[in-house]
């Protein structure tokens, strides 16, 4: 497993690794994400982190004594403005392709996020779960950039590239002196699992990925056609498993509610991701991976649900 994790990482970003040292397998990212922030904060440091954001992530900065330090995307174009690091500022915790937005963020945003990481003296963890599920744009490493291999932790899983969810295999990759912090904490967390199911994900990772993002794209763009023809506001969406859409200005948080007993239809509500009072109190995001015989149902029944 860990050297078919080596592998991906040098045929996709030329990144050349040691599979000894230089990688982490883990349960799932969500596991390596968790090692990660327990081995590198300490009570009282803040952790920088896009908002919203993967719901996993403030908690276990706070179960390590952290703080978490937003960094506002801003709708309808997810983009955020610049950054002024606190001094109890450790870690810049990136996701990107970005869960929940759908966000992927550009080389001239991925430089000056690097640049803030020297300055600072941060240490990046980027988690790169959608790394493959990109529709638009392309996806680009953090650690790739000048000057971030010796300080980024770089986090991913089989989850989402091959739609088996529930493996819960994933690794971290970095440099040896991080990877054996990380090492650290694991070893007390979980040691070891998933044996079975590394196997299959030393296979899955050799798979070349397009034709599943291809599908995928196509899924992205049938729901976001059915959902504007029900009367919702689609926002763009570049990467991930999802899409968001308002609905005039109604409450996303008592929509959500309402649209499994009304139209049988389950969606999330972006303020579940967010610590922000307000700011995205209509925005609701829809999945769209889901087989299209499923996504045409729901598009029919709320199309029926709004007719009603
Ligand atoms: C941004 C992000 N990171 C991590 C995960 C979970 O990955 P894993 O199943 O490998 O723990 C998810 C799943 O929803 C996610 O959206």
């Amino acid at each position: 497993m860990r050297e078919a994790v080596a592998a991906h990482q040098l045929r996709h970003y030329g990144l050349e690794l040691d599979p000894d040292r230089e990688v982490q397998v883990t349960f799932g990212a969500t596991e390596g994400l968790a090692a990660a922030l327990l081995a590198l904060v300490g009570a009282g440091d803040e952790v920088l982190v896009l908002d919203p954001a993967y719901d996993s992530y403030t908690p276990i900065v706070e179960l390590a004594g952290g703080r978490v330090q937003p960094i506002a995307l801003e709708p309808p174009d997810w983009r955020f403005a610049p950054v002024e690091p606190g001094p109890a500022a450790r870690v810049l915790l990136l996701n990107s392709p970005h869960n929940p937005t759908g966000r992927v963020l550009d080389e001239g945003e991925l430089e000056s996020l690097a640049r803030l990481c020297v300055e600072h003296d941060l240490i990046a963890l980027t988690d790169e779960v959608y790394e493959h599920l990109v529709y638009d744009g392309r996806h680009v490493p953090l650690a790739t950039l000048p000057g971030m291999w010796e300080r980024t932790l770089t986090v991913s899983s089989i989850a989402k590239t091959h739609s088996v969810t529930g493996w819960k295999i994933g690794w971290v990759t970095g440099p040896a002196a991080l990877v054996e912090r990380v090492r650290g904490v694991k070893q007390f967390l979980s040691f070891a699992g998933g044996t079975p199911l590394q196997h299959a994900a030393a296979v899955g990772l050799a798979i070349d990925p397009a034709p599943l993002a291809a599908a995928l794209r196509a899924k992205r763009d049938r729901l976001a056609d059915g959902l504007r023809a029900v009367g919702f506001d689609v926002l763009p969406t570049a990467g991930t498993y999802f899409l968001n859409a308002t609905l005039g200005d109604r409450d996303a948080a008592e929509l959500c509610q309402r649209l499994p007993h009304e139209a049988g239809v389950a969606a999330i509500p972006l303020s579940a991701f967010s610590a922000r009072d307000g700011a995205l109190r209509s925005i609701v995001r829809f999945a769209f991976c889901k087989r299209e015989e499923v996504l045409d149902q729901a598009i029919v029944r709320l199309r029926t649900w709004k007719g009603g």
